[in-house]
């Protein structure tokens, strides 16, 4: 797989995953992420090399299931807009349907409920207004997920989002809130399906987007990008003694562009970390592709990543 280029699942077609995620289960890694075509939103691909991917359904969109659970958030997973009467002629409103937002999904296994349970941003359609998070589960890692809805966290606005699961066992919840000022940072209960406490408010009116944690060496590091719509923009890395703890300055990460990417999350994969970003294409959005590079470390443990048009991650 080239860097930029669409990358080809089993069977030729573009891997559609973008703003995604990947999850370890049963010997087979599960990358999922955002597919606007059709009446889909979330897709999944699996892998057991990491370089051959599997298409294996899409598991949320418009006739997905949906349920609510204790909490009680909103099911719509499309948008129905009723024309006014015709005696209202002047202020006549086009009716019609469409689909609503669901960007950077990001899949948990929960060992309490054997459940896999999926969060992601929530927008109406129509605007990016409701900035709200929503969740999703299923029995298995690639099978059809039933809705459990969209709300705001303790009330909060929640753009572009991500998870942690700590070397503690506690799993948290980061997004973008207050028009995307500020990064929250929530921890999960224990069932994964709300948040538990609103741990902390980091990086003020710093607008950070796309967060994607990472832990090595008892450090808790998270790179960013600032908020540019679908244009790319600096990267950013800092880091933390723990995801509660105090989170230092921010560094550049890359170069002026992060190489024409921003952040969807980081891979593991043996000793090796890897920075997994999106290079979006705004205005033909389905040939946006992907940029993986390996995440280096000087002597000091400060992050960085070179350009490389073929990551050894995927070929
Ligand atoms: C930047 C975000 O990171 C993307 O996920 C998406 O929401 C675009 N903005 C929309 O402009």
């Amino acid at each position: 797989m080239i860097n930029g280029k669409p990358y080809l699942d089993t069977d030729g077609n573009p891997i559609h995953a973008h703003g995604g995620w990947m999850l370890d289960y049963g010997g087979y890694t599960y990358w999922y992420g955002e597919d606007r075509r059709d009446n889909h939103y979330v897709s999944c691909y699996r892998s057991s090399d990491m370089k051959n991917w599997e298409f294996r359904g899409h598991i949320l969109s418009t006739d997905s299931p949906v349920s609510h659970t204790s909490g009680r958030f909103d099911l719509r997973l499309s948008w129905q807009k009723e024309p006014l009467p015709e005696a209202n002629e002047n202020l006549i409103v086009p009716g019609g349907t469409g689909k609503v937002n669901i960007e950077r999904p990001k899949v948990l296994y929960n060992e309490l409920t054997k459940k896999f349970v999926l969060w992601a941003h929530y927008e109406n359609g129509q605007n990016y207004l409701d900035a709200r998070a929503c969740i999703a589960t299923s029995d298995t890692p690639d099978g059809e997920f039933t809705y459990h809805g969209s709300f705001n966290p303790f009330g909060e606005m929640s753009r572009d989002c991500t998870v942690h699961t700590d070397s503690a066992g506690d799993t948290y919840f980061i997004s973008a809130s207050r028009d995307n000022a500020d990064l929250h940072i929530y921890r999960l209960t224990e069932d994964f399906l709300n948040v538990d406490e609103w741990v902390k408010s980091v990086y003020c009116h710093e607008f950070r987007e796309a967060p994607a944690l990472f832990e090595k060496d008892g450090k808790t590091y998270m790179i960013s990008s600032y908020c540019t719509g679908w244009a790319p923009n600096q990267g950013k890395w800092c880091a933390a003694d723990s995801v509660t703890g105090r989170w230092g300055l921010l560094h550049d990460f890359g170069d002026s562009t992060t190489f024409r990417s921003q952040s969807a999350f980081i891979r593991k994969q043996g000793d090796k970390f890897w920075y997994i970003g999106d290079r979006w294409s705004g205005q033909e959005y389905f040939s946006s592709s992907y940029v993986a590079l390996e995440i280096q470390f000087d002597g000091d443990g400060n992050p960085y990543i070179e350009y490389t048009d073929e990551p050894e991650l995927f070929n």
